[in-house]
């Protein structure tokens, strides 16, 4: 902590400076990923990456803006899961003592509170137990961040989010930090911006998407208005993901040059989540589908359109490194057999989509299944468009639903309602899907997405209810 006279100097730099400077550079130069955490516009903004990467004191940066100290009701609060973690040495309450004084706070230490000349207040709080949200329910927090993300319940930030208002013109702001953790509810959230190995695609980093939360599911938009145009009594919010690195902080590796050594040193998986920022590696993970299942249902064999019934299933993905893909699926007596499959990657929107209309026109299916978050909801617009009066259905996936279709897929495949050709790239997908976390351990999923999108429909189109007898 500053002696007195210390802190009274840094207040009158502080008044100074409040006039003539919007961010806090007064204090410390931010390195270039904290200044994109700073600079970010998203109601909510997730910080995650390796140790010692500057998040959490890029979290006490953002909430002690200056132009939100000049504010008398500002109130921000940052929370950990518990209280020793923020009073432990060099935690929050003893990294804001470094610098809160500068900017003319002053502590409270049983509130574990800063209040600053304006009236402005920045507090620390925790949430140990789920119920403990409820403490804050006739709260209007403009300014709520989370240090540690992963350490806290999906229900308890979502229902913080909803306590997030501010009455007095303050843009209510929500913001998160965190190392990886391929266990947590966070992981599956931020999935867009997570490449299939579990290293964030650099080209995402700060992308700005749109949800909305549906019966307690999240849906994504790439824009506002295509969510409120789907959900119109909905408030989209605007969420992105920073990532960091140990690299990106030479601050601590010029301090503390043995830190890194302290992470290589760890076990592997630790090691690639905490100093490579990896989000998919994990102790150990349970399956979804049954290996000898997977083995008995591979008796299949692609074959060219022929008389008989056929459901076409697609799961469309656009630019990135996922694959537009889609599946022909034979309905026999007993079984659903994959007779083809088109996958593209990186190919454009309208020759992904001619590509499909030549195979619905071979195959002539019975049903056409779309995963229609978002890009696949064009794809559909465009299908009607093109082959008015074909039969086609929007499957939207949501944490909920792709339990449920891949609980369908697992299901299928135990019952041996299912036939795939032994050399379907599924079966190497199927082999690595993790049954927590509902996507691959690592690699690709879009072709069991794409099965799944099919599932949604597998008791339409099974023995005991054969499709043709039911409407839809
Ligand atoms: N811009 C900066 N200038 C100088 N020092 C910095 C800067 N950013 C961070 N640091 C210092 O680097 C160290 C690590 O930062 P911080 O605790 O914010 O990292 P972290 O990403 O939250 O780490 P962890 O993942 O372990 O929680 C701290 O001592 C912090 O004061
Ligand atoms: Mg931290």
């Amino acid at each position: 902590m500053k002696t007195n006279s210390q802190i009274k100097a840094a207040i009158a730099k502080l008044e100074k400076n409040l006039s003539n400077t919007s961010t806090n550079e007064l204090l410390l130069q931010p390195q270039p990923r904290q200044r994109d955490f700073l600079e970010s516009d998203a109601d909510i903004c997730l910080f995650g990456g390796s140790a010692g990467s500057g998040k959490s004191l890029s979290l006490l940066l953002d909430f002690a803006r200056a132009e939100l100290l000049k504010l008398p009701h500002y109130g921000g609060v940052i929370f950990r899961r518990t209280y020793p973690e923020i009073r432990n040495e060099g935690g929050l309450w003893d990294e804001s003592g470094l610098w809160y004084p500068l900017l003319g706070g002053v502590p409270n230490e049983s509130r574990l509170s800063w209040s600053f000349p304006s009236g402005a207040t920045i507090r620390f709080s925790h949430l140990q137990h789920e119920k403990d949200v409820y403490r804050w329910q006739g709260s209007q927090l403009s300014r709520v961040g989370f240090d540690e993300v992963t350490h806290f319940g999906r229900k308890m930030i979502f229902y913080l989010m909803s306590r997030m208002r501010s009455p007095h013109g303050i843009k209510p702001k929500m913001r998160l930090t965190c190392n990886p953790d391929a266990e947590s509810w966070l992981a599956g959230f931020i999935d867009w911006w997570i490449d299939p190995v579990g290293y964030p695609y650099a080209n995402r980093s700060g992308v700005i998407r749109w949800f909305i939360v549906l019966k307690g599911d999240v849906v994504w938009g790439q824009t506002k208005e295509e969510l409120t145009e789907l959900y119109p009594s909905c408030q989209p919010k605007s969420f992105t993901f920073i990532s960091a690195k140990l690299t990106d902080n030479p601050a601590l590796l010029q301090k503390d040059p043995g830190y890194l050594a302290n992470l290589e040193a760890q076990d592997p998986v630790e090691r690639a989540r905490l100093l490579d920022g990896n989000w998919k590696a994990r102790k150990s993970e349970s399956k979804l589908f049954d290996d000898d299942s997977i083995l008995r249902c591979s008796d299949g064999a692609w074959m060219p359109p022929q008389k008989g019934r056929y459901l076409v299933a697609c799961d469309p993905n656009f630019g990135g490194a996922d694959f537009f893909e889609v599946q022909v699926w034979k309905l026999e007596p007993q079984k659903v057999c994959l007779v083809h499959e088109w996958r593209s990657q990186k190919q454009s929107v309208v020759s992904s989509i001619a590509q499909m209309i030549n195979i619905i026109n071979l195959y002539n299916p019975l049903l056409t299944a779309v995963e229609s978050n978002s890009g696949g909801k064009i794809v559909l617009e465009r299908l009607h468009q093109e082959l008015p009066g074909r039969r086609f259905e929007g499957v939207l996936t949501t944490a909920t639903s792709k339990v449920v279709n891949t609980d369908r897929l697992a299901i299928s495949l135990l019952n041996q309602e299912l036939s795939f050709p032994p050399d379907w790239i599924g079966i190497p997908e199927m082999h690595n899907f993790a049954k927590h976390s509902r996507q691959a351990a690592s690699g690709y999923d879009d072709a069991v997405m794409c099965a799944s999108v099919m599932c949604a429909f597998i008791d339409r189109v099974s023995s005991r209810s054969p499709i043709g007898s039911t409407s839809y």
